[in-house]
């Protein structure tokens, strides 16, 4: 694997891979890699010749308040944890790098709608840094297509919006949420829970699980999510929202009050464990 900080090389490298007639795959990253992040390594190595993997600890999609600063920097492991996955080149920009201007100076893409309810509700200007680093990430390395997780749900609706409107030609790949045997869907932010919250964080999968139950059950939406804050907060959450969307995340469920239409939903959590903040979401037929 090769390991690349200069953008000159970077797409030197990149330029000889596609004279060469090869389809290039690219998975962002912000290191701190776990067994979710190898898994989209290696769902890439299947839809490409090349793997391009970035690690990059954005920090225009950090709040203030945010961990930016405590975010955990795990290079080598990344580094070794790529190579092992199937990973080609390794991306590694500064911030001078990825902001020549600074960050507070830099050209921002914003992309509206998607980015206004819940976690964009949340984190004010958390996915402005998202789209901003994702376009920066995708023009440096140009892919055929990109890899992202969908237990980042409303990340990878806005990605997709953002490729669409800006019609970069690129394919994006959703790919599923990889958990621990008990359910709780694997994170960097998992390190953070104390030994006591550990098994406490359990309740969030089995709490989507209810959530995706009762909807099939007909119970109404506004019952679904009273009923699943009301579980969130019995098991010591803090919960920032428990809601069914549409897959589109554009606008609530329609047929308020009553069991509604059938056809696809996504129930979505965001709740927070002392000073641990975790999100997951269960996709599913009504
Ligand atoms: O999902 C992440 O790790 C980040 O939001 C991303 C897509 C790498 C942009 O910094």
């Amino acid at each position: 694997m090769l390991t690349v900080d200069q953008l000159g090389a970077l797409r030197s490298t990149l330029e000889t891979w596609r004279l060469a007639g090869q389809r290039i795959a690219f998975v962002p990253t912000m290191g701190n890699l776990h067994a979710g992040h190898h898994s989209l390594i290696r769902l890439a190595r299947e839809r490409a010749d090349r793997v391009v993997a970035s690690v990059f600890v954005n920090p225009t999609q950090f709040g203030p308040n945010e961990d930016y600063g405590r975010y955990p920097r795990t290079p080598e492991a990344d580094a070794e944890g790529l190579r092992a996955s199937g990973c080609d080149l390794l991306w590694l920009p500064s911030v001078e790098t990825m902001y020549p201007f600074g960050a507070e100076h830099t050209v921002q893409v914003r992309v509206p709608q998607v980015t206004e309810t819940l976690e964009g509700a949340h984190r004010p200007g958390h996915f402005d840094g998202v789209a901003t680093v994702v376009a920066r990430l995708f023009n440096q390395v140009r892919p055929d297509v990109a890899v992202f997780g969908r237990k980042d749900y409303q990340q990878l609706a806005v990605i997709r919006y953002m490729v669409r409107d800006l019609a970069f030609p690129i394919e994006i790949v959703g790919a599923d949420t990889r958990r621990e045997a008990d359910g709780l869907a694997l994170s960097s932010r998992n390190q953070y829970l104390s030994e006591s919250e550990r098994p406490q964080a359990v309740a969030i999968h089995a709490c989507l699980q209810w959530m995706r139950e009762a909807s099939q059950a007909g119970q109404s939406r506004e019952a679904v999510e009273a009923g699943a804050l009301e579980r969130l907060s019995a098991a010591g959450f803090a919960v920032d929202y428990a809601v069914v969307r549409r897959p589109d995340l554009g606008l609530p469920v329609l047929g308020e009050g009553g069991a509604g239409e059938s056809g696809a939903r996504v129930a979505l959590i965001a709740a927070r464990l002392g000073r641990t903040r975790l999100i997951d979401n269960l996709e599913f037929e009504t």
